[in-house]
């Protein structure tokens, strides 16, 4: 049973932790214990009462409260804040009731004097030791606002000193690690771009102590690709909590008689072993319960972007595809440039159907041609954005993000259409839905390639700001339905690289463009920030020409292999025999592709850290298989000198210890002599000579008898 209740106690098992919230002794519902799972019921704490302190704080401030409404002498971030019709902004939510069914619970609260009711769901994820929370509001009585309404506050024990990990960056340098000891105070993370952002991740790990493969963590991401707020607070108390959900930031939403408000979800995690096991269990759950394809495997794609830019035609598309279905790529995608007036940013976007000067007899010729090469076909689409060089925006001017008095900000020469309004999604559907069903188009990149200004909503009159929350609802339901029409498109989640990149848009698109940086050095940092809160599965990646004159065919092609192999160089400037050399590499992709894409991760050697070397490692779900990759990158001083004297660096190998294998099964591993135990090469471990700027993969195959 993964919930028993028990004098209004309730306890949440997963395979190895548990959760327990409750009422204390005065009936608030406080957070009572998250951490190993243990015997018996009796075993976990009681929910926690506070001890008085002084007339300057009530015990609401004191006591983890799961949910915190904003009353009495209470000062500690507040999961929800509302006006109620007359001015009263006071909120004082108490027990109800709570139901169970199987994996759900539903904890029940109300207000003591207005009829607003306050839903808890919590709904635990057994095999992948995770419980999913939401919250969903409703009023019964006058029309209320909301200011601010949280997914979930996640509490960690009392008397302990956190350090909070985060993702952090900007346009080409997405999923920055950072580690930073929590002090007391409240530390802010966020997106005020309408968007996730490039510059911070709905993510994050608590630990005291952790390693990669050892040590508690508690952990936690927001499946929302608007706004988001995440707020790590230590109290003046000692207690360390993490509130995370829709951003407050310029957030009012009106709450009429009847109606309900549901937040998006939060998941959240617990393990004692380590950074690595609580990506692991985000990535399982990713691929078996987001990813709408699940774990089908996703085919290696080349995109013509960097080649060709805008100048797109048929002939220009049907050299490279001819090079690429020779190379043994699977799927041609054919990027930005190819609709009505796009010959470069400033015009175009909006005007979904061919251009006729480009293709004058539409698409089909191109697709029948790529078809007859023995690929799928692919196109790139920035649905949400219009140029005012555009039939969409002549006609539909006020169909724009924008406030009436105010000029309207282009970036990259574009406006931001209002997906909150019903007319702007229904045109997006119908427009998009009648390419999908003319065209045999089984991959779309949809991109979007600025954030927000002046955010306007002039036809919503009082009730514009929620426009952060119901443009996303917008672009949920646009997706949803094209999702729905077409279900066996794959889609493709880019901003410009990893701008929208989190749990919520994962139900609708199956792979995310994480970076348009494609330097394959970059790469590694960026893909390392990536991998902490989402699967290789998730990850497109292409080998391009970046920096190819510094970095072998070779490293950049394994640096991709790790997520989802993608090609976007000009393949039209590769010589005859890197072509040949790059076919091996897509084969060689092929056979480890169902490892990569559906195996268990194991971070080796970091980026971020001192060693000149990177390893990772994925194991396949039997433990029969695994693939570890290996880079030699040059760092400072002695290194760059002894770059230019050794083919191979004489002071030392890659020393890797495994993970994840079968302690007693017996193993090979490619140029590593003969077979040996799980144990041996997850304990004494393999030694890997590489030269700078060197990169290898390490096959390792379980052998019978
Ligand atoms: C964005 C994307 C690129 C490419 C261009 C096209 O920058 O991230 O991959 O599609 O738009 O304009």
């Amino acid at each position: 049973m993964p919930i028993s209740a028990r004098d209004n106690t309730w306890i949440l098992e997963t395979e190895h932790t548990a959760y327990v919230l409750g009422l204390n002794t005065a009936g608030a519902l406080v957070h009572a214990y998250w951490g190993e799972r243990l015997p018996g019921a009796a075993d976990y704490p009681e929910p926690p009462d506070s001890i008085f302190h002084a007339s300057f704080t009530g015990p609401g401030h004191m006591w983890p409260e799961e949910y915190a409404g904003l009353t009495g002498l209470k000062y500690v971030e507040p999961a929800l804040t509302v006006t109620f019709a007359d001015g009263v902004r006071d909120l004082v939510l108490g027990f109800e009731r709570a139901e169970v069914d199987g994996e759900h619970l539903v904890v029940h609260l109300r207000d003591a004097h207005y009829p607003l009711r306050v839903e808890l769901h919590y709904r635990t994820h057994v095999a992948h030791d995770l419980i999913e929370r939401w919250a969903v509001i409703g009023n019964d009585g006058a029309p209320l606002t909301i200011e601010r309404a949280f997914s979930a506050q996640w509490q960690a024990p009392i008397g302990r000193s956190y350090r909070l990990s985060y993702l952090s960056g900007r346009w080409i340098e997405e999923f920055q690690l950072h580690r930073q000891p929590l002090s007391p105070g409240v530390f802010v993370r966020e997106s005020r771009r309408l968007t996730t952002s490039h510059h911070a991740s709905p993510w994050f790990t608590l630990d005291d102590g952790a390693t990669e493969e050892h040590g508690e963590v508690w952990f936690g991401a927001l499946a929302w690709s608007g706004n988001w707020k995440l707020a790590a607070e230590v109290t003046d108390f000692g207690r360390t909590r993490l509130s995370l959900g829709i951003n407050d930031w310029d957030f009012a939403w009106r709450l009429g008689s009847g109606e309900r408000f549901t937040t998006p979800a939060s998941v959240g995690g617990y393990t004692r072993d380590g950074f690595g096991a609580a990506s692991r269990a985000l990535h399982a759950h990713v691929r078996d319960a987001v990813l709408p394809h699940g774990r089908s495997p996703h085919k290696v794609l080349y995109n013509s972007w960097e080649a060709t830019t805008f100048a797109v035609d048929v002939d220009s598309q049907t050299r490279l595809a001819e090079l690429a279905a020779a190379m043994g790529i699977e799927l041609f995608v054919m990027d930005d440039g190819w609709f009505q007036g796009r010959n470069s940013d400033d015009a175009g976007l909006g005007d979904w159907w061919p251009d006729p000067k480009k293709f004058p007899d539409g698409l089909k010729p191109l697709i029948d041609r790529v078809n007859a090469l023995g690929m799928d076909f692919g196109l790139w689409l920035e649905p949400e954005m219009v140029n005012p060089n555009s039939d969409l925006y002549r006609a539909h001017p006020e169909w724009v993000i924008h406030f009436p008095t105010r000029a309207r900000t282009e970036s990259r020469n574009q406006l931001i259409l209002n997906l909150a309004r019903v007319d702007v999604q229904d045109y997006l559907i119908d427009v998009i839905d009648r390419l999908l069903a003319a065209h045999n188009i089984t991959f779309i990149k949809w991109d979007m390639n600025r954030n927000v200004s002046e955010p306007g909503w002039p036809e919503a009159g009082e009730r514009q700001r929620e426009i952060w929350v119901r443009y996303v609802e917008g672009l949920y339901r646009v997706w949803g339905t094209l999702r729905e029409r077409h279900p066996n498109v794959v889609w493709q989640s880019c901003s410009g690289g990893g701008g929208r990149a989190d749990l919520g848009i994962l139900r609708l698109a199956d792979q995310i463009w994480a970076s348009d940086n494609t330097d394959a050095l970059s790469r590694l940092h960026i893909q390392h920030g990536f991998s902490q809160m989402l699967p290789a599965a998730a990850m497109e990646a292409w080998v391009t020409d970046v920096n190819a004159s510094r970095i072998s065919l070779e490293f950049r092609f394994h640096v991709a292999m790790q997520g989802v192999l993608g090609i976007g160089g000009n393949l039209l400037h590769w010589s005859e025999a890197e072509r040949a050399r790059a076919a091996k590499l897509v084969a060689q992709y092929k056979e480890i592709r169902p490892i990569v894409q559906d195996g268990e991760l194991y971070r080796l050697i970091s980026p971020e850290s001192a060693s000149p070397y990177v390893a990772t490692e994925y194991v396949s779900a039997d433990r029969s298989e695994a693939v570890v990759f290996v880079f030699r990158r040059i760092g400072g001083g002695a290194d760059a000198m002894l770059a230019g004297y050794h083919a191979i660096d004489p002071r030392q190998p890659a020393a890797l210890k495994l993970h994840g294998l079968d302690p007693a099964a017996r193993y090979k591993i490619t140029g590593q002599g003969p077979a040996r135990s799980g144990l041996a090469w997850m304990r004494a471990g393999l030694t890997v000579p590489l030269g700078h700027q060197e990169s290898k993969i390490l096959r390792v195959r379980r052998v019978v008898g």
